[in-house]
């Protein structure tokens, strides 16, 4: 059987300190968790009466499964996203599960975003996967590591979560300030807001609502700026010249003078 397994980790292999100091201080860990023990055999799953739905998760089963859980891991079908991240929400329960970068702006996913209901993981855009010695070789986003182990990658994806990370705690620092760089910032056209085009180039002083790259997500402190929104398709146009999509941010309260 080949094994399957995905890494979203922005580096190729993992950091061998980070791992060599984890191994060091699991111990520190032990009264927190417990192996997981593969169940003797598999669950039946079984269709709701006369509907053929068994496994989907909008069948009651996996309903009440959902229910019994503590925190939802998975891969959902992308097809199906908005109405698995409604599910989600509506059973309260913490969760982390691999999306597309392109559902971001969804309304629905955006408006989530706003309410700090759903927020990125520390990872955005890139994810590797490792695949079976069989898989036939790739002229993009495939690579054999020096034990031979064949890997392809997306550089699309993100992780989707309502728990907490480091990431989400440290406080985004630029040079940049509103004050003396303001012609780096033009208003857009339709929209009361300035346009900025990097993450690094936020201005750290502007007290007005700015349209930031989308992977400003990946480094968002909610203590720091807040998210309004999505800028609207129609209205991301600065001087006639339209751009990219946008997130639009602010400085949380808390950091106001
Ligand atoms: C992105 S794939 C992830 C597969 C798997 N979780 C993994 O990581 O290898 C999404 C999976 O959702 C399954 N799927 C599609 N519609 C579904 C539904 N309504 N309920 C539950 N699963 C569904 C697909 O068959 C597919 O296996």
């Amino acid at each position: 059987m080949p094994t399957y397994s995905l890494s979203l980790s922005r580096k190729p292999t993992q950091d061998k300190k980070i791992l060599e100091t984890f191994e060091q201080n699991k111990h520190k860990l032990k009264d927190h968790t417990k192996d997981l023990k593969p169940d003797a055999e598999l669950q039946t799953l079984f269709a709701d009466e006369g509907q053929g739905n068994a496994g989907d998760f909008r069948s009651q089963e996996c309903l009440e499964l959902l229910r019994q859980s503590d925190i939802v891991v998975t891969n959902p079908p992308f097809s199906l996203f908005r109405e698995y991240v409604a599910t989600l929400i509506e059973s309260q329960k913490k969760f982390l599960i691999i999306s597309n970068t392109n559902a971001i702006p969804y309304k629905e996913i955006a408006k989530l975003i706003t309410l700090n209901k759903l927020w990125l993981g520390g990872v955005l855009s890139f994810a590797e996967f490792k695949v079976p010695s069989d898989y036939e070789e790739r002229a993009t986003r495939f690579r054999i590591d020096e034990n031979g182990q064949k890997w392809r990658s997306f550089g699309n994806i993100c992780w989707m979560t309502n728990l907490e990370h480091k990431r989400r705690n440290e406080l985004l620092d630029t040079i940049y300030t509103y004050e003396k760089y303001k012609d780096k910032y033009p208003k857009y056209d339709n929209y009361n807001a300035i346009n900025v085009d990097k993450v690094a180039e936020i201005p750290m002083d502007y007290e007005g609502v700015m349209g930031v790259p989308i992977t400003f997500l990946g480094k968002h402190n909610p203590k720091q700026f807040e998210v309004v929104g999505i800028l609207k398709p129609q209205d991301r146009v600065v001087n006639g010249k339209r751009i990219y999509a946008r997130i639009l941010i602010r400085k949380a309260k808390t950091q106001k003078e």
